[in-house]
């Protein structure tokens, strides 16, 4: 296969507001990424998807988008970000943004001007219906971030739909103005050079459109929190989506491989496994990589990760790539959910599995979640629904570079604490140390580019038992085996004969065992590559 950009890369997510502040505001900003293009050159990651830059209130830290084609002060500016673009380029790093279509701010021009009247023309870019009889909301579903998704307004005399905070108003996609102005919002930064888009909730953006009930959720607990009350059986995962994603792509690939390769979207989707799949498209290709966020949640337990692999293998359409999360910014962070020791096995299935990964800044030094006092508390979603570990403070925490005050992330105090152990896990420190794991992540991304075999060669469950999940990558005439120990006890594996001479390339602990008599002994959390080259 001819490999593209974006199936052989590693693509880094930044949270701006967390990676380096430059003006003293105890935020990051674009500069602050500018400034460490170097660090993620040398890191060897291919491309950086940045959570949003747009002008926000900021009631969800950007995910509430005032204006799509600017970017906030906070941040910067238009010029700033032209600069960082030219700079990743220059050093043949990709930028993709964080497209937020499903819903804008509720100080976007476009509500304003549909909240004012009934008749107003924008009166139906957004969701309006009258109450139920009752003079309640108009159906069930449940925001996720707890409550009635339907918002009373008073002086129209209407709810509007949010799926998320009120002060986030979902569009209405079935309006064919609002798909123009989205896509133009799309082909405004596509024309300045970007080289592509995670979509955030693509799966929500169309819901059914007599808005039917939600059936309750059987196996509801309230540590779930509220959302999880119903099944967002009509709210979400609507047949229509599929045509807009199609739309998406098309737009996309109109800008061809011009630059650094072709334009690439990245769906954010929580669903299950053939649900996920239909975001690769089929007659009209759909985005490029759905996201696949099961590494996140599953049991870490080799028997059933290696089931969960080959389920998601053999569920990939003909021409679907494969793609593989460990974290982002609304999740436990992979060092605090499976512990050190395990970080580094994580990191090591992270970057061998066939498929692009996402790297979460931070997760590269094991960053774990830093908790957050209750003053100190910003996340909307842990204030909403508070104590039940829902939080997105804990894994936004400033991006620890050294040892000088502030950990070298701002010379202000912090928008939020930093971690308790920065003096000794931050980038310059763990840089200097052979087997940091930062320096792990160095070596497997330098591994990634040099082997076609870990990127894009062919893939292979092998026999294993207990703790150890051990697979097979193949590419021309290079043979690579991994095999990681899930447990905190020894353990052998009895390699398949034509790799009883395969030597250790890396590992995930310091030095490696070679195999005996096709023996492979595994140290407790230990992961290995063996090659045959
Ligand atoms: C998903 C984003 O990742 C999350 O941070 C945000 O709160 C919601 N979408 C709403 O945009
Ligand atoms: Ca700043």
């Amino acid at each position: 296969m001819t490999a593209l950009w974006w199936q052989t890369g590693v693509i880094y997510q930044i949270y701006p507001r967390s990676f380096q502040d430059t003006n003293g505001d105890g935020m990051g900003d674009l500069k602050g990424i500018e400034q460490r293009l170097d660090y993620l050159a040398s890191l060897g990651i291919d491309a950086i998807w940045i959570s949003p830059i747009y002008p926000s209130p900021m009631v969800d830290f950007g995910y509430d988008v005032a204006d799509y084609c600017g970017v906030d002060a906070r941040f910067g500016t238009l010029a700033d970000f032209d600069d960082l673009l030219a700079q990743a380029h220059a050093r043949g790093i990709r930028v993709l943004l964080d497209f937020v279509p499903n819903h804008t701010s509720d100080r976007h021009p476009w509500f304003v001007e549909s909240r004012s009247s009934r008749g107003d023309p924008k009166r139906d870019w957004y969701i309006w219906r009258d109450p139920a009889p009752d003079g309640g909301p108009p159906n069930n579903w449940i925001s996720d971030f707890s409550g009635s998704a339907w918002e009373w307004d008073e002086a129209t005399g209407q709810y509007y739909y949010h799926a998320f905070l009120k002060e986030q108003a979902d569009l209405n996609w079935r309006n064919p103005a609002v798909r123009a102005a989205m896509y133009d919002a799309m082909r405004f930064w596509l024309d300045r050079g970007v080289d592509g888009f995670r979509i955030d909730v693509l799966w929500h953006m169309v819901k059914a459109a007599d808005f039917p009930d939600n059936p309750p959720n059987p196996d509801h607990q309230p540590a779930m929190g509220d959302m999880h009350r119903v099944l967002q059986l009509h709210s979400t995962d609507q047949p229509e989506v599929h045509c807009i994603a199609a739309d998406m792509r098309a737009i996309a690939d109109s800008y061809g491989t011009k630059g650094l390769g072709e334009r690439v979207l990245i769906g954010e989707i929580y669903l299950t496994i053939d649900r996920l799949m239909q975001y690769y498209g089929g007659e009209r290709a759909e985005v490029h990589l759905p996201f696949n966020f099961q590494l996140i949640d599953a049991p870490w337990q080799a028997r059933s990760l290696a089931e969960l692999i080959a389920r998601y293998e053999a569920a990939l359409p003909p021409s679907g790539w494969p793609n593989w999360v460990l974290g982002n910014h609304d999740r436990p962070r992979v060092g605090a959910k499976r512990g050190q020791a395990q970080a580094r096995v994580a990191a090591m299935l992270l970057l061998t599995l066939r498929g692009t990964p996402t790297l979460y800044y931070g997760d590269e030094l094991g960053l774990s979640d830093v908790a957050i006092p209750a003053a100190q508390v910003q996340d909307p979603r842990e204030l909403r629904e508070p104590g039940l570990a829902l939080g997105r403070d804990p894994v936004r925490t400033p991006m620890p570079w050294d040892g000088s005050e502030n950990a070298g992330f701002t010379t202000a105090k912090p928008w939020l604490p930093l971690n308790k152990d920065w003096a000794t896990r931050n980038v310059a420190q763990m840089a200097e140390e052979p087997h940091s794991i930062l320096t792990l992540y160095r070596r497997l991304l330098a591994a990634r580019r040099t082997r076609l075999a870990l990127s894009i060669g062919d893939f292979a469950l092998l026999d294993a038992e207990g703790d150890v999940l051990a697979y097979e990558r193949r590419h021309g005439t290079e043979r690579l085996i991994v095999a990681l120990n899930l447990g905190g006890q020894s353990r052998r594996l009895q390699l398949p004969d034509w790799a009883s001479h395969c030597r250790p390339l890396l590992s995930t602990l310091a030095g490696a065992a070679p195999a005996r008599d096709g023996d492979l002994r595994l140290r407790a959390d230990e992961g290995v590559i063996l090659t045959t080259e």
